[in-house]
């Protein structure tokens, strides 16, 4: 076709996407919505992904199929092909599925405040949501709050108040100068760190190989003597410490780094403390633990996931650190003509006629997104519909399942405690009785196979759906009871689960 540039003629016909009709599609999907939430047959989803991946995967359609068409392949294939983390057993990795209350708000939000920015309900949510969030755990309200993507993004922004830090009282602007003129950055760390603060590390130019990992107790907590020793090596050879990162809750066992110990440490040493607790900052909510925790204000940044405990939708983590200030100087933007408000010379109308007069809270100088959904409006909901006594008889509640499960294990014959459990995450392994008297390592192997195939038979049998990880080399079954679905049923049924399959299994290849 010939192009004509001096068309200047424009198309009479509406969008092609429906921009109404809100009611009749949503009401198109809730039955199936409904009828997901109980969990029935997903189990099949995996065994039969070549049919529903058939129907799905075809080449870019030339015509859109319309809004009630894409209804129904969402009502008839995909929603009845979700994932299962909302399942009552399901207690892997650290993940739950939202409940209702905040689903509904972030639909609500996508529809009617897309964005936080501007003079409108979301944007007070946002700050209001932050606010009552430290104060559920004990972070001073003089913290500079931030919605993130989640605990990955929440790290790395941590780490970036950090590494701003230690380069700005060695006259070094980190976040305009980069850090070459940093002299050999390190961060300090268990090994049971979340594998994300490495990516964070890099990302933030100190380079991966900037965490120095210490070796934990028998507790699996970060060894603080170790720590102490190693910085005196490092600061005789030149390293510049940027954060030590204390663990509230790792993502192996649950465990809760010294963090009373780490505050006075880091206090002494002039060094910024950062807390991961983007699962298990909410545990200062069990009085049994809460000592664990120390004063929080004594972190210099913090990391809590609301897409974890709290069971806000996937997609929110939180982060908070001490210095606002300095914060914006790691993490500003540069001012941008289009953005009229962003102008050093910008002058606020006194009166405001418009919501796009004002940005309202801004977030965007705070960390890595400038565009974000309106993530404090599912917070917001969260607290508002169950309050702090709601929140802190879940965390109470799963963290008695953990207990329960332990003294469950302790008390089975064929079942071993890997880990001593803090939050709600227990670790344990099944071992038939011919082998409890041995320890050496071709028998650890075989354990460890073993423990691999009870979780892939207990997953299959679908009741329970745990997760696993490695402590001390041994493979271990992980269930984490993050999830509001889950009852102490549940819970009993896993160990029932892991006796069954691990016998029947071990009789299979005697
Ligand atoms: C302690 C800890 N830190 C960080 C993360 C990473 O969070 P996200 O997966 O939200 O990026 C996790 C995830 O499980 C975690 O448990």
């Amino acid at each position: 076709m010939q192009e004509n540039t001096n068309d200047f003629s424009v198309p009479a016909e509406r969008d092609y996407a429906e921009t109404g009709s809100l009611t009749a599609l949503i009401e198109g999907v809730l039955p199936a919505l409904e009828k997901f939430m109980l969990f029935e047959g997903v189990e099949k989803t995996a065994r039969q992904k070549g049919q529903w991946s058939a129907l799905l995967d075809e080449p870019l359609p030339k015509q859109g199929v319309g809004a009630q068409g894409v209804m129904e392949i969402l009502r008839d294939v995909v929603i009845p092909n979700g994932v299962r983390l909302g399942h009552p057993g399901f207690s892997g990795w650290i993940g739950t599925s939202t409940t209702t209350v905040p689903a509904t708000t972030t639909f609500a939000s996508l529809v009617s405040g897309p964005g936080y920015q501007g003079i409108q309900a979301y944007n007070l949510l946002e700050a209001l949501a932050l606010r009552w969030l430290a104060q559920l755990v004990g972070i001073p309200g003089s913290y500079q709050g931030l919605f993130t993507s989640g605990g990955s993004v929440a790290n790395l922004v941590g780490l970036g108040a950090a590494r701003q830090y230690a380069a700005e009282r060695l006259g070094i602007d980190a976040a305009y100068q980069g850090v070459a003129a940093l002299p050999k950055p390190r961060i300090y760390a268990s090994k049971e760190v979340h594998h994300v603060v490495m990516r964070a590390a890099g990302i933030l130019g100190l380079g991966r190989n900037a965490l120095y990992l210490l070796p934990t107790d028998k507790s699996m907590c970060m060894d603080v003597g170790e720590l102490s020793k190693q910085l005196k090596r490092d600061r005789l050879a030149g390293y510049t410490p940027v954060a030590v990162i204390a663990n509230a809750g790792t993502v192996n066992t649950g465990a809760i780094d010294p963090l009373p110990q780490l505050a006075d440490f880091c206090k002494n040493e002039g060094i910024w403390l950062h807390v991961d607790g983007a699962y298990g900052l909410l545990g200062v909510l069990d009085p049994r633990i809460a000592h664990l925790y120390g004063d929080l204000a004594a972190a210099d940044s913090l990391v809590l996931d609301p897409h974890k405990w709290l069971a806000a939708p996937i997609g929110c983590g939180a982060a908070f650190v001490r210095d606002s200030n300095l914060l914006g100087r790691a993490f500003t933007l540069e001012s941008a003509a289009y953005i009229e408000e962003s102008q050093p010379d910008y002058q606020k109308d006194e009166v405001i006629t418009s919501q796009f007069d004002d940005f309202g809270y801004v977030y965007h100088h705070f960390g890595v997104e400038q565009s974000a959904p309106a993530r404090g409006a599912q917070v917001w909901s969260i607290l508002k519909e169950v309050g702090e006594e709601g929140i802190r008889a879940r965390v109470y509640r799963h963290n008695s399942f953990a207990r329960f499960l332990a003294e469950r294990v302790q008390q089975a014959p064929s079942l071993e405690l890997m880990a001593p459990v803090t939050l709600s995450i227990c670790c344990f392994r099944y071992v038939p009785p011919a082998l409890q008297e041995q320890r050496d390592a071709k028998t650890s192997e075989l354990l460890n196979q073993l423990n691999r195939a009870i979780l892939a038979r207990v997953r299959a049998r679908g009741r329970c759906i745990p997760s696993a990880t490695f402590v001390n080399g041994n493979y271990v079954i992980r269930p984490c009871f993050i999830n509001p679905r889950t009852t102490l049923a549940e819970v009993e049924a896993l160990a029932e689960e892991v006796e069954t399959c691990g016998a029947a299994l071990w009789n299979e290849v005697v």
